[in-house]
């Protein structure tokens, strides 16, 4: 049977700061989907990771379906309502425009979304991530489906032996989308190139090319490309496929024990690594630092079974412990060198317009060195 997967996530204000949603708030959210939603979707699961609420639906319906996701924008509006009322920080943070037109992709909310072929057993895991962005999937995405060290599957299944088509996106501000397929194993070098460079080039989706089944959606949004301005990090979501054509759910797991640095943490600006934690977790040091959690379903007739909460082992308390530690080190150094994005990545006009005032005080010294005027008249220095 035919089955679509659709996620929806939105930030429409926090306690504290940028923490976590209220109960209030996440209660609103759902009873509005339930109650106008339940034509529209098959089953639900609601949740939160830090400041983001997700909506995760199974339906009938196709991707980018108007109905579903107008229904999805305004239960985020009516958790806005909520967020105003309650004095949270950030109401209505992610909600970009003033009106619903057509699909919430462009919007100001994440989306990730496929159909599917139900398998029979079908597995598949839920990503959210907060106070980072999209590209902070790249590595794990192409450890889990490129890279045999982490992957036995590419070795021992003859499935996935024969790999898997990556649809990376340029994000680069003012950028149309631009899109680029690149097949693994014979252009690992290609696309390590580009996902070397998680705020410019996303892994969109991955493919199987033994059955041409989709196996991964990633929400691809950057929000001040919307916005043209600091919205906040896109803190994306995922939908992943396991077992049979796809990598097992424990190598799919596996990359995320690197806990590699990614861009977000405090006020979108930083370098901190990627803590996996256990559902419905919020932010705290350093409103960070960037967290990822992830619930496994298993899913029948478009009937989730309940979550898994695949971060909530002892096996992840030691990775956590560990990458508390490599937290703590970068933001030894507080605002220097590799701690904070590059001035192209920082979400803050402040810094620009204070290194505008100091240009225009910098003098030019009148006389330059020796090496520098014959460097000026083009003349070689033979030593
Ligand atoms: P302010 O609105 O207080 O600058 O906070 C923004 C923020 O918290 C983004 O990190
Ligand atoms: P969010 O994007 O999660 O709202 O975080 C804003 C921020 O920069 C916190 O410092
Ligand atoms: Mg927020
Ligand atoms: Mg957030």
């Amino acid at each position: 049977m035919k089955l679509t997967l659709s996620v929806i996530k939105a930030d429409v204000g926090s306690i504290g700061g940028h923490l976590r949603p209220s109960k209030r708030l996440l209660q609103t959210v759902e009873d509005y989907v339930r109650e106008k939603g339940k034509d529209l979707f098959l089953d639900l699961y609601v949740s939160h990771t830090g400041d983001d609420i997700a909506l995760l639906m199974t339906h009938k319906r196709g991707v980018g379906n108007a109905d579903l996701h107008e229904m999805a924008w305004k239960a985020f509006l009516a958790g806005t309502r909520v967020a105003r009322q309650q004095g949270l920080y950030g109401a209505g943070q992610d909600l970009l425009v003033d009106s619903f037109s057509g699909n919430v992709r462009g919007m100001g909310p994440a989306v990730a979304e496929m159909e599917i072929e139900e398998r029979p057993g079908e597995a598949f895991l839920f990503f959210a991530a907060d106070k980072t962005d999209p590209g902070a999937y790249n590595l794990p995405l192409y450890l889990a489906f490129a890279d045999a060290m982490n992957s036995p599957g590419l070795l021992l299944s003859p499935k996935m032996g024969l790999g898997f088509r990556f649809v990376v996106m340029d994000v680069s501000p003012g950028e149309a989308d631009r899109v680029i397929d690149l097949e693994t194993p014979e252009e690992i070098y290609d696309l390590a190139a580009l996902l070397r460079d998680p705020e410019r080039y996303v892994v969109e989706s991955v493919w199987s090319r033994a059955s041409g089944e989709q196996a991964v959606a990633v929400s691809t949004s950057r929000l001040h490309n919307i916005a043209g301005k600091y919205t906040g990090k896109d803190d994306p979501v995922m939908l992943v496929r396991a077992q049979m054509d796809f990598p097992a759910t424990g190598e799919i797991l596996a990359p995320y024990h690197v806990g590699p640095f990614v861009a977000g943490a405090m006020r979108g600006s930083h370098q901190m690594p990627l803590m996996p934690v256990k559902l419905l977790s919020p932010v705290s040091f350093f409103d960070g630092p960037p967290i990822v959690s992830c619930a496994a379903f298993s899913v029948r007739d478009g009937r989730l079974t309940e979550p898994v909460d695949v971060f909530d082992h002892p096996f992840w308390d030691a990775v956590r412990s560990r990458l508390s530690d490599k937290s703590a080190e970068m933001r030894r150094q507080g605002f220097f060198g590799a701690a904070m994005l590059p001035m192209s990545e920082l979400e803050y006009t402040g810094i620009t317009e204070r290194l505008g005032r100091l240009d225009r005080r910098f003098k030019r010294r009148r006389e330059i060195s020796p090496a520098a005027a014959i460097a000026a008249s083009g003349e070689k220095i033979v030593s």
